[in-house]
């Protein structure tokens, strides 16, 4: 499930053999985070969400440590916690369609921030969504 079947994106990606590497490595994760948690502590529309949420600091290590692995980059998630079984660690929380939808568009501000364009944002597109979808519980 949390894994990316990544068939011919290495040729669309050109040189680089994965998403984690066409989008610049840990480094442009750890941004690509940090803007995401940066939007959802100040946006409006991400307010029911930001309340879930504890301490980001937590979740801004969580998440970037699950892109790296989700992305083909280094399991630094997997090695910390095991396989990430995202659906049932989300289901304490209420996640309805408008929740998933604030998720998502943190996550649309923080790639146009990063400036995640081309073939790599749409995938990303893709991905985000699939996997936000999943998480929907009520
Ligand atoms: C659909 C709307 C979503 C909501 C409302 C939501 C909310 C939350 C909340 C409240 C937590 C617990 C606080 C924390 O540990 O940071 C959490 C954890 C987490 N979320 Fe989400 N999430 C959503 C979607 C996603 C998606 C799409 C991903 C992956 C791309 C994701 C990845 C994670 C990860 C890796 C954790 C840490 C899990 C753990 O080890 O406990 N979430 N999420």
């Amino acid at each position: 499930m949390t894994g990316i079947p990544l068939g011919d994106l290495g040729a669309e990606f050109g040189p680089e053999a994965t998403p984690f590497d066409a989008i610049g490595g840990e480094e442009a994760v750890r941004d690509l985070v940090d803007a995401f948690y940066d939007y959802m502590d100040a946006d409006p529309v991400a307010s029911t969400i930001r309340a879930m949420h504890v301490d980001l600091s937590v979740s801004r290590n969580k998440l970037f440590w699950f892109l790296c692995g989700w992305l083909g980059g280094p399991p630094h998630y997997v090695e910390r916690f095991g396989h990430p079984r995202l659906r049932q660690r989300h289901a304490a929380f209420s996640i309805d369609p408008e929740a998933r939808g604030a998720w998502m568009t943190c996550m649309q501000s923080a790639m146009d921030d990063r400036q995640i364009n081309g073939v790599l944002r749409q995938f990303l597109d893709a991905r985000f969504e699939h996997l936000a979808s999943f998480m929907i519980n009520r």
